[in-house]
């Protein structure tokens, strides 16, 4: 399996219009801004593959990538961001919420978090129901490059003991697409993931 193989399959509103169930799914999430659409670019070495922005709440469907035959990426609209019209959010939040608890195809779920923001409440709700879902976790601590090297150690080692208590499977990495930090790792442990 080889990430940068990616190829956009489709942008979908709703769970209905997806690819059929089947096969496998890996899925970015988090907070919106938190740098999802940048790590995907990052990891399938694509510059525009998944769009990014400034502005939070960019992504704002459900956005598949074909890695292979029935080996597919995700990315998920974020969450978290106030500025957004009600009735907008409402209709991606429920979008999320659909991905999450009906995808049976979805094997693995990338949880992006900001270094200097990490385990907010949406996130620890997220992490806690993958846990109780038995849904193997890469939490990516994303944008390390604003962070000096000892203050990413750091982060990365409260993150881990944070999540430990949790006894679920969980692997915590230092993320940044500028400077392409944890991408070896992460890719790894995606691609695992697509065989299994
Ligand atoms: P939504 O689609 O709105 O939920 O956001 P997203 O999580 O997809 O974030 P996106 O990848 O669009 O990135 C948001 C902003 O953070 C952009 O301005 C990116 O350039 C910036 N950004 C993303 N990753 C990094 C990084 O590793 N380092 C730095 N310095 N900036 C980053
Ligand atoms: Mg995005």
């Amino acid at each position: 399996i080889h990430l940068n193989k990616a190829t956009f399959t489709i942008s979908a509103p709703d769970i209905r219009r997806l690819p059929a169930d089947s096969g496998i799914e890996v899925a970015f999430a988090g907070r919106s801004n938190a740098g999802k659409s940048s790590a995907l670019n990052t990891l399938t070495n694509q510059k525009s593959l998944a769009r990014t922005s400034k502005t939070p709440g960019r992504t704002q469907l459900i956005n598949i990538f074909e890695i292979a035959e029935n080996k597919r990426l995700v990315d998920l609209p974020g969450y978290g961001f106030a500025k957004v019209p009600m009735e907008m959010k409402k209709k991606w939040q429920k979008a999320l919420g659909e991905y999450l608890e009906k995808r049976e195809c979805l094997k693995g779920l990338v949880i992006l978090m900001d270094i200097r923001h990490p385990l907010k409440d949406l996130d620890m709700d997220l992490i806690q129901w993958a846990a109780d879902s038995d849904l193997p976790v890469l939490a990516l601590l994303t944008k390390s490059d604003k962070l000096s090297q000892g203050k990413v150690s750091a982060q990365v080692l409260a993150v881990k003991k944070q999540l430990a208590t949790l006894n679920a499977d969980i692997k915590v990495q230092a993320f940044s697409s500028l400077k392409r930090t944890g991408a070896v790792q992460a890719d790894a442990i995606i691609c695992q993931w697509f065989q299994d």
